[in-house]
């Protein structure tokens, strides 16, 4: 078990480079709200007692999972990786923030999803995402979640937070059941006698956000609600939320490590007060037995250099080869569902 007091990490944390002027394009970082919201986060933000494992201790992590709906484990990258990782974190940012003058975000203001802005809808195109399809650090974890190396990947997406990101974001699940088409265009599971829902069956859909970055109590920490993946009722708004909800923070953690998420369970982001962007790029993952739509993501130029297990996980997501893949980002709304 891992106390914030007894152990924080204990090194110069691992902040990104931000080109200046990139956050805070909202209330000032002076504002005298925001100084007494950073106040009450330093000394407060945080899930007390927050377990981390290590990368070979799978029965632990699983253990842990089914039992909060979500697991933090270490040194899931290596040095190297994670700094390829943040470097690409980087580059995908700024040509994303790019588009967006006014840091209106597209999940509140100053926030972003990499997937919900690129047409694709994944972030596989690149090689940093590519990268974390298969490690020898998650996959076994994976693994022993699903019970089978048969999943695949649904695709790699992720988010970030600029500085002066000062709201939260509503606690929410990041997978519902089937309403209509318009409604719901990812989703597919629906029982019209309205005995099943997608909450009462084992974890269909997993989803791995790494850390390029430390996570710390004022940069925009995950809030993850322990136990809420089968959870019947809604999660409470933003007026019903209460406190000990707002500070249940997946913090503090070290750059390397991942989060790994059944993304039933209630979760939502959180203010970053700090001077540097926080992200959490991700790989998402079905179970062997469930599918929703997909759409093509890598080329076959792209997919032949991975591993053969990584090529087994997104045989679904390569585009053939005699067709281009389009790539880029874009706050319009979304293109035309394909699916296949
Ligand atoms: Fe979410």
């Amino acid at each position: 078990m891992v106390d914030h007091a007894a152990a924080p990490i204990e090194r110069e944390p691992d902040t990104a480079p931000l080109r200046p002027g990139l956050g805070w394009a909202g209330p000032s970082r002076d504002d005298p709200e925001v100084v007494a919201l950073r106040d009450h986060l330093a000394a407060n933000n945080g899930i007390v007692g927050l377990e981390i494992c290590e990368p070979h201790e799978i029965e632990r992590a699983v253990r842990i999972f089914d039992r909060d709906g979500f697991v933090v484990v270490r040194d899931a990258l290596n040095a190297e990786q994670t700094a390829t990782l943040a470097a690409g974190v980087i580059a995908a940012v700024e040509e994303i923030v790019s588009l967006d003058d006014t840091r209106e975000g597209n999940r509140g203001s100053h926030r972003y999803s990499f997937g919900g802005t690129s047409i694709t809808r994944s972030m596989l195109h690149r090689p940093e995402w590519r990268m974390l399809v298969d490690l020898p650090t998650v996959t076994p974890i994976l693994t022993a979640i699903f019970g089978s190396t048969d999943y695949v990947v649904r695709a790699a997406s992720g988010d970030f937070c600029l500085p002066g990101a000062v709201g939260y974001q509503p606690l929410h699940a990041d997978m519902r059941d089937f309403v209509s088409p318009e409604r719901t265009p990812f989703s597919s599971f629906l029982d019209r006698r309205g005995y099943l829902t997608t909450r009462d069956l084992p974890v269909p859909y997993v989803c791995v956000n790494f850390l390029p970055f430390d996570q710390d109590r004022l940069n925009g920490p995950t809030r993850q609600i322990p136990g809420t993946q089968h959870a019947r009722v809604p999660p409470p708004t933003l007026e019903e939320e209460p406190e000990w909800m707002r500070l249940s923070t997946v913090c503090p953690a070290p750059a390397g490590a991942v989060q790994i998420r059944d993304v039933r369970a209630w979760h939502g982001g959180t203010p970053n007060l700090s001077e540097h962007v926080r992200a959490i790029p991700n790989v998402e993952y079905y179970a062997p037995w469930f599918r929703e739509p997909t759409i093509p993501a890598i080329t076959y130029a792209d997919w032949r250099t991975m591993s053969d297990h990584a090529r087994h996980l997104t045989r679904h997501l390569v585009q053939d080869s005699s067709e281009e893949l389009r790539t880029g980002y874009s706050f319009a709304p979304l293109l035309p569902f394909r699916p296949r």
